[in-house]
């Protein structure tokens, strides 16, 4: 794997092979034998903000041995209209990895491309595939498995986390719930791609029925705003709750990707109860990546 640009394309193995990397990489914090990032300096390149992913990657690459070196898509030429494939090219010549958070899927597959450098997906307006992969290890951490898993999705279920979601449950053959108002539903076109055991319903109360884990996102994702009074009419009511809650598995896990609104996606009350394990999911970004940065070829 000389890349880390999506869940749709890593196979059940390669995914399977970062779990438990991961599983390492978290029993053996402060004192890993190997630092396979040593003498390196890795860009962190970013046109959104970020908290978690922006933190985990830079503690995670000075943990590995290696330097990261932030930047702000605006700062850089980039902003100004350079194209991403001279900055690859250029960037390529310099570092020995770059994590990049954009709004195109395409970016970051270019960027790949021309800077020959392992590249890795931190969000695109398409995927998040470290927080999916960090989600599946915090599932497994807590259940044992992901064998007969079930996972609900409430929210808007078109944007990156939701997308990564459809093809994590594609490669590894849980079964997925998305409850969505119809405009916010995944395409047609790219379920039938993944061809999972996937089922897309309005219905919330039907899709929570039984689930083991109920996830949701925010209803405005980065680079929406402008349609925030709509988007929050339309979504209103797909939240996680007492009363969602109260349909799925007893003792279902309930996880949020973060950064999380109260009272819009999920009550105050719901997400402080269970805390724990959304806050687990967070601090599981950082020994993700740090296995996804161990496992890329260099
Ligand atoms: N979940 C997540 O990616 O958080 P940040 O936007 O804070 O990085
Ligand atoms: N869907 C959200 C995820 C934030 C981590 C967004 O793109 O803003």
């Amino acid at each position: 794997m000389k890349h880390l640009l999506s869940i749709e394309s890593l196979s059940r193995d390669e995914m399977l092979a970062i779990l438990d990397a991961t599983a390492a990489m978290k029993q053996t914090r402060g004192r890993h034998a190997a630092h396979p990032l040593r003498h390196q300096c890795w860009a962190i390149m970013f046109a959104k903000s970020s908290t978690r992913t922006r933190v985990s990657f830079e503690v995670g690459i000075r943990e590995l041995g290696g330097d990261p070196m932030f930047l702000s898509a605006n700062d850089i030429q980039l902003g100004r209209g350079e194209p991403i494939k001279d900055t690859a090219r250029v960037m390529g010549r310099m570092l020995h990895g770059a994590v990049i958070r954009t709004f195109a899927q395409q970016d970051v597959e270019e960027f790949a491309r021309f800077g020959g450098i392992p590249t890795i997906n931190a969000l695109t307006d398409e995927e998040h595939p470290c927080q999916i992969l960090a989600d599946l290890f915090t599932i497994r951490e807590r259940r044992g498995s992901l064998d007969d898993l079930k996972v609900c999705f409430v929210g808007d279920g078109d944007c990156n986390v939701p997308r990564s979601w459809i093809w994590a449950a594609a490669r590894l053959g849980f079964e997925l719930r998305i409850a969505a108002p119809p405009h916010y539903q995944p395409p047609a076109d790219l379920l039938a791609r993944a061809s999972g055991r996937i089922a897309v319903t309005p219905d919330m109360q039907e899709a929570a029925d039984g689930a083991e884990v109920l996830y949701t996102d925010v209803w405005v994702s980065m680079g929406k705003e402008e349609e925030a009074a709509y988007r929050v009419a339309q979504l209103g009511g797909y939240q996680i709750n007492d009363k969602l809650l109260a349909v799925a598995k007893p003792g279902a896990l309930v996880m949020h990707c973060l950064p999380a609104y109260r009272g819009k996606e999920i009550t105050d009350d719901i997400l402080e109860a269970h805390a724990e394990t959304i806050f687990g999911q967070a601090e599981n970004r950082l020994h993700t990546q740090k296995a996804i940065l161990s496992l890329l070829e260099r």
